[in-house]
């Protein structure tokens, strides 16, 4: 027999801490960085992060108000995703403190930058990936009554792909060689991805380029 601890969340989960970050886990960080309308850089984590389309390739982030990153990406239409690696885990967690619009949270973190192509917001130097985006949309989420939440979440097109030559082998993206870092549920917790953590797919035989063809065409 199984038991559930089971409610409604609009009642409460009656639980020492909220779960669902916890359940929900773990996540992979939205590193984001953006300029102010002023030309002041701006890096961010969001959690609340993932791809939302293959073709074209969406990426979004969702903030709990209106935080400056979500006014930047507003005002100026462009962000950039920085994959966070296990090196710069740390300074990504600094760049998750509240500072005003006038701090430069690369300068304040001691992260290089690293100019991007196609749009302004600069990339994280370190960071083994980015993805140089343009604003798409950004949706004020809403409750089942139509209420707006407090939550915002910016939609942008991939425009220009970046990968540190380290995490490809014979051609293909391996995850691992970044050592991506996730977010667990508490506040502290993190979770690296390893290669010896590995769960595959039971195949028969070797990997075939139907398979590879059928994965990337997912
Ligand atoms: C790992 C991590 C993940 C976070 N995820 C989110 C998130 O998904 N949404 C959010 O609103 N804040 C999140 N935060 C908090 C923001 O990063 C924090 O409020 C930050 O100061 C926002 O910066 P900004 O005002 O420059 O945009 C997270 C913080 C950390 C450290």
């Amino acid at each position: 027999m199984r038991e559930f601890h089971s409610y409604r969340p609009a009642e409460g989960h009656r639980l020492k801490h909220e779960p669902a970050n916890a359940i929900v886990a773990p996540r992979p960080i939205g590193w984001i960085s953006t300029v102010s309308a002023e030309g002041v850089a701006n890096l961010a984590p969001f959690s609340l992060f993932n791809i939302a389309s293959y073709r074209p390739l969406i990426i979004g982030f969702s903030s709990g108000g209106e935080k400056d990153s979500v006014r930047n990406a507003r005002e100026t239409g462009e962000f950039v995703w920085n994959l966070v690696g296990r090196d710069v885990t740390d300074v990504m967690i600094l760049t998750g403190d509240e500072v005003g619009p006038d701090v430069d949270e690369f300068d304040m973190a001691g992260i290089e930058k690293i100019a991007s192509v196609d749009v302004a917001p600069p990339r994280v130097a370190a960071s083994p990936a980015q993805f140089e985006c343009k604003v798409t949309e950004i949706v004020h989420l809403k409750d089942l009554d139509g209420i707006p939440s407090d939550f915002r979440m910016v939609f942008g097109q991939v425009v220009h792909v970046h990968i540190n030559q380290e995490c490809l082998l014979d051609g293909i993206y391996q995850t691992t060689h970044a050592v991506p870092v996730s977010r667990g549920g508490g506040p502290a917790d993190y979770y690296e991805a390893r290669a010896d953590a590995l769960v595959q797919k039971w195949r028969r035989g070797p990997v075939t380029p139907v398979d590879r063809k059928r994965e990337f065409s997912k």
